[in-house]
């Protein structure tokens, strides 16, 4: 069986984008692929954190990728295998300075940092992050990376590493790592249709994926529909938008005969928005019980993930071990 492996970091909440854009998708992986998901814990110390909230978040998005479907022995929490971090140094000698100042995510991350906070400072952890990367994906084998297209240079960068090591050490040892650029939908921000779904927006450009009926019904209800600017004949962002969410959740039913009703100009937009919040809330519902189920069961779940964690811990020192022999180290 083929090696998946993906990421992410511990963000906080879901919001559905992750989820539409992601986690479902990791979710289906599970069935034909040896599957290994890590929480990215190291990753988010790159920018400013506090501690005690990158803890809480951590444990957050465990139990959120849980009720969504992911199984708990595929899951890890990358601080759990500290092995990640001796491979990162490993790679970072056969990386060159040169193509990791070429990478877009750093420049606009440090962007970001001088814009927000003048005393910050672009960290060495930010410039590294992508070697980090490389190393999350290598030391497990990776033959498929699911991700989005905005992960391609750092994908692209960890082929690049493997196969730079794999020539300097004169074995054919890293597996060279493809992305899984599988067919997934980019979800909108409601409020504002001209841009993607995402929590640095701010709160009402986010669906959270965990969030009660009531908001993400109003959430739903108050969507932009029209922004003014769509030429004559053509649908606009949001309205788009509503109609990917009916597809994404799997309601062909209501997305073809609202589609019709819209080919025939006689679309209300109050009965697409109602059936797009009945179809969410109705996918929902269910993973709302699930987290609840487990969020009652804190301790023992917690357990099991450093179970898990320390199960898949063994393959990264194994890979270590071997790793450390090529290179030389004692
Ligand atoms: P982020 O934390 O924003 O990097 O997102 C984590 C994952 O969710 C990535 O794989 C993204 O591709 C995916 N994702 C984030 N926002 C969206 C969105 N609005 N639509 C689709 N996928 C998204
Ligand atoms: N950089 C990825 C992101 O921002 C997260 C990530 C870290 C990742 N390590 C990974 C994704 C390994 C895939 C494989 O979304």
């Amino acid at each position: 069986m083929k090696n998946v492996l993906s990421c992410i970091q511990p963000t906080g909440d879901l919001h559905i984008g992750n989820y539409f854009g992601a986690v479902q998708n990791w979710v289906r992986l599970q069935e034909t692929y040896h599957c290994t998901y890590g929480v990215v814990d190291y990753h988010s110390m790159t920018m400013p954190y506090d501690a005690a909230q990158l803890r809480e978040n951590t444990w957050k998005m465990v139990f959120q990728l849980l009720a969504c479907g992911i199984q708990p022995e595929n899951l890890f929490i990358q601080g759990l295998v500290p092995e990640h971090v001796e491979l990162c140094w490993i790679l970072g000698c056969t990386t060159s300075f040169g193509e990791l100042s070429r990478m877009t995510q750093f420049k606009d991350k440090g962007d970001l940092l001088r814009e927000t906070d003048k005393e910050a400072f672009v960290s060495l952890g930010l410039f590294a992050y992508p070697v980090l990367q490389a190393a999350d994906i290598l030391i497990y084998r990776a033959d498929y990376v699911p991700v989005g297209k905005d992960q391609e240079q750092h994908l692209e960068l960890s082929r690049n590493i493997a196969q730079r090591f794999n020539h300097q050490f004169g074995k054919e040892y890293f597996v060279h790592p493809e992305p899984l650029f599988t067919e997934t939908p980019k979800i909108l921000s409601p409020a504002d249709p001209n841009r993607k779904m995402s929590k640095s927006l701010g709160e009402k450009h986010y669906i959270n994926l965990f969030a009660e009926e009531d908001r993400i019904r109003k959430q739903i209800k108050s969507a932009v529909t029209d922004t003014g600017e769509t030429a004559a004949g053509e649908m606009s962002a949001g309205v788009k938008n509503l109609f990917e969410l009916l597809r994404a959740c799997g309601n062909m039913d209501a997305h073809d005969s609202l589609m019709a009703d819209y080919n025939a100009g006689a679309l209300k937009y109050s009965a697409l928005k109602e059936a797009t919040a009945d179809t969410l809330t109705a996918l929902i519902q269910p993973f709302r019980e699930r987290l609840a189920e487990l969020n009652a069961n804190k301790a023992a779940i917690q357990s099991q993930i450093r179970e898990s964690s320390a199960v898949i811990r063994q393959r990264a020192q194994q890979t270590l071990l071997e790793v450390r022999d090529l290179v030389g180290l004692c």
